[in-house]
């Protein structure tokens, strides 16, 4: 598949796609899938490189992964699990973050696990010293080495009492993964309950574990000796479906996103109203359209669940650069996600980025040297000109800027985009956009 995307701009996208299940809960539970003694079945699986990443990890390991692609059924049979080659392991490097959450579920079936140099999206440092904390907290032993990390679980887990200093939605995982089949009793204090966190306790619950969310953050989780297979329904791609949403708004177009819920996506929802956006909601899915006119400027910070999204942020951005006066993004998540903005800028958007906490809550990058609030001026017609993708969510907003500026972008890089966004060229065509892959 080539790398470029040719796309003639200014025309509103219209008519209807559909989303599958979440990309940052299906990966999730193909790992946990690792902890039953016997196959499981995830449904709603979509086809993104994401799940080609981790299917390839569990094959690594033993488990035998078939796919219908089509019906987005996944199977994985766990029964044969055993310790993959660190080189093996290591030619993975670089592709995905997903290989941290293998720790907990190979230290209770193997009693090791080694991690390779993490990938993932350039948007900040993405440490990892919360999971190996967590890690030691249940007595495992880490060790760092040249190619990566070696992690050992000599005696065995035991259950802990944590307190995360960030609600991490990897972190919460982290422990979920590992606490269920740990010894005894766990606590874990400011967890993140992110939709697709609570959806992994569904499934981990189907599997034999018992979880209970508090509230105020608070999960509890009691350790039991086996668990079994599951079968489930992945909750939908509330990423995707605010992306295709903003990409309607910058476009001044509609678009049917079937598979979208309402639920997951309130808060989004409340701001693509405040923006300018309209909605319909019904069983099958939302409607998101451009109902004509200006679109208005929002003061918006991210946070984590039931904040605003960081995830929804960057596509969003890029419709508010058509949206009349001022409006002030404050990123809480990431210390580092507005470079996408660069690209908007060379296309004639007005935004400028400041290291202070502007218009909400101090944050914890306040004092520190990042550039993680954005005020953006509008409207500006955005023109056409040559993009290079730099991570998943600012790469599809560089695909909605090229998609509302008049003449013809070419946006490189943009297998990335096939990371998080199924069959996304095709949608795109559905919708009537005018483009090219070369
Ligand atoms: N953090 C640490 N130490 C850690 C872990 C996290 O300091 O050990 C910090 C991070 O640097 C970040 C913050 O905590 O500043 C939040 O990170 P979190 O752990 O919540 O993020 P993640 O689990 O690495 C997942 C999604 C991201 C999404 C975030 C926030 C997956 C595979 N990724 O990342 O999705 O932005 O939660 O909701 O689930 C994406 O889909 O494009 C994407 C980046």
């Amino acid at each position: 598949m080539r790398d470029v995307l040719q796309i003639h701009g200014g025309t509103p996208l219209e008519g209807e796609i559909t989303v599958r299940g979440a990309k940052n809960f299906v990966s999730k539970a193909m790992v946990a899938a690792l902890l039953g003694d016997g196959p499981s079945e995830l449904r709603n699986v979509p086809v993104i490189r994401d799940v080609a990443v981790v299917t390839g990890l569990l094959e690594l390991h033993g488990v035998t992964v078939t796919a219908d692609q089509a019906a987005g059924v996944l199977t994985l049979d766990p029964r044969n699990v055993e310790s993959a080659h660190v080189a093996d392991i290591d030619a993975h490097a670089g592709s995905s973050r997903i290989p941290i959450l293998f720790c907990g579920p190979l230290l209770h079936r193997l009693g090791e696990a080694f991690i390779p140099d993490l990938g993932g999206c350039r948007i900040g440092d993405r440490p990892i010293n919360y999971h190996l904390d967590i890690l030691r907290q249940f007595g495992a032993v880490v060790e760092k080495r040249e190619q990566g990390i070696h992690i050992r679980a000599p005696r065995g887990l035991q259950g802990t009492k944590i307190e995360l200093p960030y609600p991490s939605v990897g972190a919460t995982e982290q422990l979920l993964l590992t606490a269920v089949r740990a010894d005894g009793l766990t606590e874990l204090s400011n967890a993140a309950i992110e939709p697709e966190i609570l959806d992994l306790i569904n499934v981990l619950q189907k599997m034999g574990a018992i979880i209970s969310v508090d509230t105020d953050r608070v999960i509890r989780i009691e350790g039991v000796p086996r668990l079994s297979g599951y079968r489930h329904t992945a909750l939908s791609d509330r990423i995707e479906a605010a992306s295709w949403a903003s990409a309607a708004l910058a476009t001044r177009g509609d678009i049917m996103v079937r598979g979208a819920t309402q639920p997951e996506m309130t808060t989004f929802l409340n701001t693509f109203r405040k923006v300018g956006g309209e909605f319909e909601v019904d069983d099958a899915g939302i409607r998101f359209f451009h109902p004509g006119g200006d679109l208005r400027s929002i003061v918006l910070e991210t946070d984590v669940h039931p904040g605003f999204m960081t995830d929804w942020q960057q596509p969003l951005v890029v419709a508010l650069t058509q949206a009349k006066g001022l409006s002030i993004v404050h990123e809480t998540v990431y210390e580092n996600r507005f470079g996408f903005t660069d690209a908007l800028v060379g296309m004639g958007a007005t935004i400028q980025v400041y290291r202070e906490c502007l218009g909400g809550h101090a944050c914890r990058f306040g004092q520190r040297n990042f550039y993680h609030s954005a005020v953006i001026s509008g409207p500006t017609p955005l023109a056409a000109a040559d993009i290079e993708v730099p991570d998943l969510r600012g790469g599809f907003s560089h695909l909605i800027a090229a998609l509302a500026a008049k003449g013809t972008s070419a946006v490189s890089g943009i297998g990335l985009i096939d990371r998080g966004y199924e069959h996304f060229t095709e949608k795109l065509a559905a919708l009537g956009a005018e483009f090219s892959r070369d």
